[in-house]
């Protein structure tokens, strides 16, 4: 039987960093919220290579329902490399949605990046979504997606570092593992 909407508003949800135990619920709540493996077995592969990744959870009576992952992402300016975080992917599974989780995810993500010296991030997805958390339209900026095909309005940029920031334009670029899930 599936859950119906709305029974877990007033539950509590824990939001943490995610644990070794938590993998294999990180995968399963990835595949379910896609409805398919690419996601998971990205995430998989950067948890190997990526030092500077973050990774919440949030989970009910100790059951993971949803899951937020950044890895490092670079801006090539002329010949410098400008590094920052790509958001991607986050997912709430099916009967969790549309009660607030995704944004306590996402809130609380960027409390942690926000308190490091993160100078951007980006990340791809609905224009209608994520300028509630402060992200804009990366062109904006003069910040273009590596992939062609994305729409515009579709690559977004949170700058956290004005200063950096100010005169920085070029191609952003997540990690290489990303391009096997294009
Ligand atoms: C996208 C996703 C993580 C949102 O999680 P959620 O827990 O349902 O989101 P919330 O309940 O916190 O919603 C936060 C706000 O965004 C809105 N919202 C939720 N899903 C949305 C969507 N798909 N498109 C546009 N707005 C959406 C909500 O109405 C809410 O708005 P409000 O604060 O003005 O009331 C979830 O729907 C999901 O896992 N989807 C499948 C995977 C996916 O597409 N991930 C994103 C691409 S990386």
């Amino acid at each position: 039987m599936g859950a119906k909407k709305g029974r877990y508003i007033g539950t509590i949800v824990t939001i943490r960093e995610e644990s070794k135990n938590d993998f294999s619920a990180i995968k399963q709540t990835n595949d379910k919220a896609f409805g398919q493996s690419k996601e998971g077995k990205v995430i998989d592969k950067i948890r190997k290579s990526d030092s500077q990744m973050l990774s919440l959870v949030a989970e009910i009576n100790n059951t993971i329902v949803g899951h937020i992952f950044y890895s490092t992402a670079e801006i090539m300016h002329n010949d410098e490399s400008i590094v920052g975080m790509g958001l991607a992917p986050i997912a709430v599974l099916p009967e969790y949605q549309k009660q607030g989780i995704g944004k306590r995810l996402i809130n609380e993500s960027l409390n942690i990046i926000k308190a490091q010296s993160v100078p951007f991030i980006i990340v791809l997805g609905h224009e209608d979504y994520y300028p509630k958390f402060g992200f804009e339209i990366a062109s904006k900026y003069g910040i273009k997606c590596q992939w062609d095909d994305v729409p515009d309005e579709a690559f977004m940029i949170m700058i956290l570092d004005k200063e950096k920031m100010s005169d920085i334009r070029g191609v952003a670029k997540y990690k290489d593992e990303w391009n096997e899930a294009m």
